[in-house]
């Protein structure tokens, strides 16, 4: 199959294409019980998400089949470094576990090198295990646990390192950091991103 990886502007496809294959693509994620906000978000809600940010896009060259699609924001953390936040990766249900995830990601990373990015952060729901899964593969590690709000599931943070080395290479702080967060997490916050009424009251009083 000649697969065709490019920026959402560069291909032949619209904003309404895309959220359309992200909406089929989360059916898997919806039929599991798991609340991805972007399986209900609007063209509008996408288009205003990203408007700072690239989308990509992979389709088959012969067909002119809308096959995956990923997106990432590039920001600056507090030490000045330069990193990608990578979301919304979708691969269309006919071609699921061919590779398109991949190369969505192959594509992202070069474009993040280019402008500089040392490293690279994205989430996923704990029980999304073909995603998770999916990260461990491609070199992702976990570094952290959250409860994002307007979803209904705790997620695991992942990072992959792009230029030179960190400290989040060693297992010991990465594996420190994580139990925090996680014991964090659960004590304060529902899998639904609310604060447990206890710390809200506390909130209120201070
Ligand atoms: C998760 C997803 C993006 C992976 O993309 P893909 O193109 O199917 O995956 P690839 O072919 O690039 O990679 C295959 C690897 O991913 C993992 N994987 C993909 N599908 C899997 C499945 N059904 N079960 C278990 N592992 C799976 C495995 O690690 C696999 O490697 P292996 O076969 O050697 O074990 C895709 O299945 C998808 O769109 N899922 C629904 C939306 C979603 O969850 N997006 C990610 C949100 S962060």
């Amino acid at each position: 199959m000649g697969c065709c990886i490019c920026l959402l502007e560069e291909s032949p496809f619209s904003y309404e294409d895309v959220v359309e294959l992200i909406h089929l693509s989360f059916k898997e994620r919806i039929n599991q019980g798991l609340h991805f906000t972007c399986s209900y978000m609007s063209v509008e809600q996408f288009q205003a998400k990203m408007n700072d940010g690239l989308v990509i896009v992979a389709y088959n060259k012969e067909s002119g089949q809308l096959l995956g699609t990923a997106s990432t924001h590039i920001y600056v953390d507090n030490c000045n470094h330069t990193y990608g936040y990578n979301e919304y990766l979708a691969v269309h249900p006919s071609v699921k576990h061919c590779g398109i995830g991949t190369l969505l990601l192959n594509k992202r990373l070069c474009i993040l090198q280019e402008r500089g990015a040392e490293y690279v952060i994205s989430d996923t729901a704990v029980g999304a295990k073909s995603s998770v899964k999916w990260h461990l593969k491609n070199g992702f590690v976990i570094y952290g646990y959250r409860s994002f709000s307007g979803t209904n599931y705790y997620s695991y943070l992942f990072r992959k390192q792009l230029i030179g080395r960190s400290k989040w290479d060693i297992w010991l702080y990465r594996g420190i950091h994580f139990l925090v967060s996680f014991i964090k997490t659960r004590i304060k916050y529902t899998r639904t991103g609310r604060e447990r009424r206890f710390f809200s009251l506390i909130n209120k009083l201070i």
